[in-house]
């Protein structure tokens, strides 16, 4: 039998040591950009959007242009995706392609695409995982740092979302000490096997104590109350409001982190004033914009990987 391409659906599929080198990988990459030019020549990517993106979009296109590949960009709507069957149309994008980043709504349909692939899938973040943000948090850490993140205390304060769920896989493989304050918890997005892990390895705590959490965290992180694709959406305008009313003594601001040394982070795209004020985001304790820079290296060191 003869086995298939490399995905990456999420770190928790991966082993710790590949995830180690990849970051390493990224590392390397971004100190030694020329290094790689030319590494992906000949090669495409196809990149499919059912979701709006700035960052992945704008770092992978990039990313494969910088590699000297290049990026097909499609939105699911303008493509034969909304006539057909998710697996023949990845059948046929497998045989004029090398690799193929999907965001897509669903977990189900991005496992749906990666069964009818005959090349590497990255999952350009779902319902579920967004891997490749939570290897550029890493990096960002390691960078900060100058070294491995092993041992660092980070604190999330936020919902508990397809970012969480990435972030505990990959704290896992690197023994990140990872705090979650998520006061919104809803249990059929939390992925149980990635989170048993990292409690049994003594690396996860759960609280609603944001004070205390930020307190003795060398970095905070924070991300969107509600999930992108209904941010602007009218018919959820009552879970809205009742997301941000839950939250907003959560907010990342100067009295949250008032006593605390921690860097800032956030995934991007960042709504001021709700998850977090102006006042952090564009403060000096803010690496949100390296954390952002960093998807480029990271999505290099993972294409590079994959294909
Ligand atoms: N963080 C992130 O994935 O950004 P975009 O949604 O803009 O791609």
């Amino acid at each position: 039998m003869t086995e298939g391409p490399k995905h990456l659906i999420d770190w928790k599929f991966w082993d710790d040591g590949e995830i180690r080198e990849v970051l390493a990988l990224a590392r390397r990459v971004k100190r030694q950009r020329w290094e790689f030019q030319g590494h992906m020549q000949g090669r495409t990517l196809v990149m499919i959007f059912q979701k709006t993106s700035t960052r992945t979009r704008v770092s992978f296109e990039a990313g494969m242009t910088e590699l000297g590949g290049h990026a097909v960009n499609l939105d699911w709507m303008s493509t034969n995706f909304t006539l057909s069957d998710i697996r023949s149309e990845t059948r046929y994008l497998s045989r004029n392609s090398a690799v193929i980043m999907a965001r897509l709504k669903s977990h189900a349909d991005l496992l749906d695409m990666v069964a009818g692939a005959t090349v590497p899938v990255i999952n350009g973040c779902c319902n579920l995982y967004h891997p490749c943000q939570a290897l550029a948090d890493v990096l960002t850490i390691a960078e900060d740092r100058s070294g491995d993140p092993g041992g660092v205390r980070l604190t999330y304060v936020g919902a508990y979302n397809n970012v969480v769920n990435s972030l505990v896989s990959i704290s896992a493989a690197l023994g990140v000490e990872l705090t979650l304050v998520c006061p919104i918890r809803d249990e059929a997005v939390v992925d149980e096997e990635s989170r048993g892990r990292l409690l049994g390895l003594g690396l996860l705590t759960e609280t609603l104590d944001a004070k205390a959490a930020v307190a003795k965290a060398d970095y905070v992180y924070t991300d969107t109350w509600i999930d992108m694709e209904y941010f602007n959406d009218a018919a959820y305008a009552e879970e809205k409001e009742r997301r941000c009313e839950l939250m907003l003594p959560y907010q990342v601001n100067t009295e949250l982190l008032a006593g605390s040394n921690a860097r800032v982070m956030h995934d991007m795209p960042m709504h001021l004033g709700y998850e977090i004020t102006e006042e952090v985001a564009e403060g000096e304790r803010s690496i949100i914009y390296d954390q952002a820079e960093n998807r480029l290296d990271a999505q290099k060191a993972i294409l590079l990987t994959l294909v």
